[in-house]
């Protein structure tokens, strides 16, 4: 039987966040996350996620999510629902609390007003 690297026989994810990591000039006519330390902010809830040993889920970094004036920009399937982390130590264990339950963060959904 075929497995992949974790020794599972089917592939997928409970949960797939992605961040969006994409870079633009400093003189782009719209801001990017990467300006705002998006990979580091990725790479912290990677880590998190995995020292609370949440599992079944996949953090990643992913192109741009276009909410780039809202970013960082953050998506976490299968909810479909989109954050804004603007303060990560905060934020951060916000998302962990959603990985961990299913139950989406309100305190930094993104919103388009913002
Ligand atoms: S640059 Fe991050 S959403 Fe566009």
């Amino acid at each position: 039987m075929v497995k992949d690297p974790k020794g599972r026989t089917e592939p997928g994810y409970s949960r797939h966040v992605f961040i969006c990591g994409h870079e633009r000039p400093p003189d782009a006519s719209r801001p990017c996350c990467s300006a705002r330390d998006s990979i580091a902010v990725m790479k912290r809830l990677k880590v998190a996620a995995k020292e609370e040993g949440i599992s079944g889920v996949r953090v990643q970094k992913s192109g741009c999510l276009d909410f780039c004036e809202n970013g960082i920009s953050c998506v976490v399937y299968p909810e479909a629902v989109w954050y804004s982390i603007k303060n990560p130590d905060e934020d951060i264990p916000a998302i962990l609390e959603h990985l961990r339950t299913g139950v989406p963060a309100e305190s930094c959904r993104m919103k388009l007003e913002d």
